[in-house]
């Protein structure tokens, strides 16, 4: 049986017919919490219907609401609050071999973005240098280490709450030697890695909206081989051309090279709207 449907039959006496066909499809799941979004409408009854889900989830030692988005250029959680079981937000979440620990009600973790997270370390050849320029808590930068055989990654990260959960997770997960983080702003940042003489192999661009006032800078970190840039954005159905433009136009500015090699699709984003990523090869005129 379904666990929506399973949820419905221990729901079947509190709940009425019109509460019950609102109950929410799914939930997202991180370590041993979970987060659901109701129906407003079914929020009078918001700790019956978690202690439901607790009771039916054998592994699960919490339960958590999401009443918001994931706001600002901080990309965080908006309102995310405590319902039932343990009130302790702090997860250890385990992917592809990561151990990611952090606070749940102040940042984010998509879901989403899983496949993403497990391909950037394939395409990663040894010895590589990587400048994570958005790292948050270490999305990319920490499978990357673990999992290629990476040299060196940079990994910039500006909200100090995110960039002190990414020190925690690399001694987590024993990669102290792979990543070198970074507090401060990436634009500012990578100028700075650049005077230093670091050329890069591969410079990672994953925020929204699309990082297009970071690009002037980011080129700085290009190789005289070339450098490839996963640039990360928002376009409507198969429109990758207008993101890849605007990248193409500043690098035409700063007297770059550059060629979209490939592109994915990371996630729905909205009607007609999904989350995509461009990989480029740039390199100087
Ligand atoms: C949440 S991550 C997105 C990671 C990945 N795209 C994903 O969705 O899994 C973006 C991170 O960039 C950080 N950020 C925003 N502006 C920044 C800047 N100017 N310099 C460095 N980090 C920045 C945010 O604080 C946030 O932690």
């Amino acid at each position: 049986m379904s666990f929506k449907k399973r949820l419905t039959e221990k729901l079947s006496d509190v709940l009425t017919e019109e509460e019950l066909s609102i109950l929410p499809r799914g939930f997202q799941t991180l370590g041993n919490i979970i987060i659901v979004k109701l129906n407003p409408k079914l929020l009078e009854k918001k700790e019956i219907i978690g202690q439901a889900y607790l009771d039916l989830l054998s592994k699960i030692r919490s339960v958590y609401i999401n009443k918001g988005r994931i706001i600002g250029s901080f990309r965080e959680p908006e309102n995310i609050e405590f319902l039932v079981g343990e009130d302790n937000p702090i997860v250890e979440h385990r992917e592809h071999g990561i151990i990611y620990r952090f606070d749940i009600t102040k940042i984010m973790f998509s879901q989403g973005n899983l496949n993403e997270r497990r391909f950037l370390a394939t395409l990663v050849k040894k010895g590589e240098k990587i400048v994570d320029m958005f790292a948050g808590i270490g999305y990319f930068s920490l499978p990357i280490a673990k999992h290629s055989e990476v040299g060196q990654i940079y990994s910039i990260e500006l909200n100090p709450k995110s960039y002190k959960t990414l020190l925690e997770n690399i001694k987590l997960n024993h990669l102290e030697e792979k990543i070198i983080a970074i507090n401060g702003d990436c634009k500012k940042e990578v100028i700075e890695l650049s005077k230093s003489g670091l050329r890069a192999d591969r410079v990672i661009m994953g925020v929204f909206p699309a990082p297009i006032d970071f690009i002037k800078e980011a080129l700085s970190l290009t190789k005289k081989e070339g450098t490839v840039f996963h640039f990360e954005g928002v376009v409507e159905k198969d429109d990758h051309s207008s993101l890849f433009k605007d990248f193409e136009e500043v690098c035409q500015e700063e007297q770059y090279n550059c060629n979209l090699n490939s592109h994915r699709l990371v996630k729905s984003y909205g009607p007609n709207l999904f989350h995509t990523v461009l990989d480029i090869f740039v390199k100087k005129n």
